[in-house]
């Protein structure tokens, strides 16, 4: 079977990450794996050539290929544009029509970095949990919205809105996965303020009982669960939770790893007519339109990307595994990008010397 891959670069230090990306992909190719790989725009880069953050031809794509690799989007460049037109719109479209509803974060923490960490270390040594956040339905899609008037004031609505079956189905995603890690599931609501987490919260019980009496399940109102992850983050596994919740709670969630700059993700949706599921990994840092274009980005985040998608894509676990420990050696060898410079100072890498350390671990790792 082809292993069919769009990337998407993207805006800001999109292009720049997803260029070393481009490097570990050709070393996995000359190696046996390889990739039919075709590539577009979306974004404020998509908008400036088509005016669209992401065309319909792109689109099409995105929906043909076994897995979509995005940098970022966005810029000070595009903020003015109508909302319909925003660099996120295209990330938005990408995740609402191929309805990638489980968004995987992980945040792991590598022993090499736990200093870097806005906690203490040995809070954070050893880290390892996994969001799964619910991405095509809540209050980022919901109906009515907009900005209207009310007698003589502006009125700003947006809906909060779930139904059963999108909650069944990205609980089935946490427990799944919950399975193969220390098999425990908390899920995180409001549902001492909102009905819709009193549904959620009912849903993730009904599926729990009905299907996975053997995972450990756990309830938390959504802000004492944020409380928890930056008290003590290591009593998690996998938490559950909704698309605004998961958005906040990841980028907290982020910061006890040391950067957002190594931080991947997966989002994925229903299983395709060959097996494998509909699926988009993108790092879960921004455009960062501050560094872009200087070669200082972090193109870590990316590249363990698209190591998620060795793994859940292209059924290559042992691939994704032997990247990631690349990765964990370049660590441990001291090479850092300015994001990964601590108090003692030193000399930061450029993206692509952080490139060729990871490529001559590979290297070594393969030899
Ligand atoms: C994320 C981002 C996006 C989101 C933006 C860029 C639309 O913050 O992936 O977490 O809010 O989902
Ligand atoms: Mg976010």
């Amino acid at each position: 079977m082809a292993n069919t891959l769009l990337i998407l670069p993207g805006d800001g230090i999109g292009p720049e990450v997803m260029a070393e990306v481009r490097r570990v992909i050709d070393w996995f190719g000359a190696r046996g794996l390889a990739f039919d790989v075709s590539e577009d725009l979306v974004g404020g880069c998509s908008y400036d050539a088509h005016g669209t953050p992401l065309t319909d031809a792109a689109m099409e794509t995105a929906q043909a290929v076994d897995a979509v690799l995005l940098g970022a989007v966005g810029g000070p460049k595009w903020e003015d544009l109508d909302f319909a037109d925003k660099p996120e719109r295209g990330l938005l479209r990408l995740r609402k029509e191929m309805d990638l509803f489980a968004n995987l974060r992980p945040a792991q923490c590598f022993d090499a970095l736990a200093d870097f960490s806005s906690l203490k270390r040995d809070l954070v040594a050893g880290l390892d949990m996994m969001i799964v956040r619910e991405l095509t339905s809540g209050v980022y899609f919901g109906e009515p919205r907009g900005v209207s008037h009310d007698g003589n004031e502006r009125v700003g609505i947006n809906t909060h809105r779930y139904t059963e079956s999108e909650i069944a189905r990205v609980a089935r995603a946490a427990f799944d996965l919950a399975r193969k890690r220390d098999n425990r599931v908390c899920s995180m609501e409001k549902r001492n303020v909102m009905e819709a987490g009193i549904l959620w919260k009912d849903v993730v019980e009904e599926v729990h009982a009905a299907e996975y009496p053997d995972v450990e399940l756990t309830h938390m109102l959504a802000d004492a669960g944020g409380m928890q992850i930056v008290r003590a983050p290591k009593q998690f596994d996998v938490i559950l939770t909704d698309n605004l919740f998961g958005d906040m709670l990841s980028d907290v969630a982020a910061m006890l790893t040391g950067s957002l700059g190594m931080l991947p993700s997966a989002s994925l949706g229903a299983p395709m007519e060959n097996g494998r599921p509909k699926a988009l990994y993108e790092p879960v840092h921004g455009s960062a339109p501050d560094i872009a274009g200087q070669g200082k980005a972090n193109p870590i985040a990316c590249i363990l990307s698209f190591a998620m998608a060795l793994r859940y894509s292209f059924d290559a676990g042992d691939e994704a595994a032997m990247l990631e420990g690349a990765i964990e050696d370049v660590l441990e060898q001291g090479t850092r990008t300015g994001d990964l410079m601590g108090a003692e100072g030193g000399t930061p890498v450029s993206t692509s010397e952080m490139g060729d350390a990871i490529l001559a671990a590979l290297d070594a790792r393969a030899a």
